[in-house]
């Protein structure tokens, strides 16, 4: 019998995105993640298990080989300090834009800037990457509010359709990176189980050509 391979999904809009690839690559979890209580859930499959958890904890997980391999947003990877993951797979799922933006009409084209932001690093690395000063503030969610509100002259956020920087009188400025899920490895699994976790990497490679 294989050993076990524990999957760590993100929950929230990147599950309902994963789950049907994960079922194109014969995979199916038992209980419903929408409704159980479960962190764990089994699947068809008895030797697959996967953790319903936080999207910024996937990495973690993943890296201390509690689970063998995630799915997480490359926006969060980005954030993630260590070098314990193999990123071999573009789900090209939850697609989007990580961006600066600015309150309608205004530059940000300043010697020193205030930025609000969750993705405290990315922004850091972006503005020394541009050599502009940045005062950067962590911010845990609403990021749009902080230009409106007086808190920063911009923000670092991500940006799909647009509509809630429009519905908040914000525009986007700068492009800082494209975004989109992908399927992470725990290094050392990726050695030592090489041919259970390539095989479930074609897979899912499979099923991510067949989704286009
Ligand atoms: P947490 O629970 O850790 O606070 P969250 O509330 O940001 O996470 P979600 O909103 O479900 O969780 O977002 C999870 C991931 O989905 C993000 O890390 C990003 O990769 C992607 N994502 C977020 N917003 C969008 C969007 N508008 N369009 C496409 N993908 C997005
Ligand atoms: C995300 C993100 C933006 C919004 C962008 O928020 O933090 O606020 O989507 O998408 P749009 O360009 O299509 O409007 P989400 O809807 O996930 O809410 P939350 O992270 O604040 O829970």
């Amino acid at each position: 019998m294989t050993e076990t391979l524990t999957i760590a999904l993100s929950k929230g809009r990147i599950l309902k995105d994963t789950l049907p690839l994960l079922a194109y690559a014969g995979v199916t979890p038992i209980d419903d993640p929408d409704t159980s209580r479960k962190l764990i859930l089994d699947t068809n499959q008895a030797d697959i298990k996967l953790l319903v958890i936080r999207a910024s904890d996937v990495p973690t997980y993943v890296e201390y080989g509690a689970a063998q391999i995630g799915v997480a947003g490359k926006d969060v990877l980005l954030e993630h300090d260590g070098t314990g993951l193999y990123e071999p797979v573009d789900l090209k799922i939850a697609v989007c834009k990580i961006m600066v933006a600015a309150e309608n009409g205004k530059s940000i084209d300043q010697p020193r800037i205030r930025v609000a932001t969750k993705y405290v690093k990315t922004a850091r690395r972006y503005f020394a990457s541009k050599e502009q000063q940045a005062e950067i503030i962590k911010l845990y969610g609403s990021m749009e509010l902080a230009p409106i509100a007086g808190l920063a002259d911009c923000i670092v956020d991500l940006v799909d359709t647009g509509n809630t920087l429009k519905a908040n009188g914000l525009s986007p400025v700068e492009h800082i990176a494209d975004i989109s899920s992908r399927l992470v490895v725990n290094k050392a699994a990726m050695k030592i189980r090489h041919e259970q976790i390539k095989q479930f990497i074609r897979q899912i490679e499979t099923a991510v050509a067949k989704k286009k």
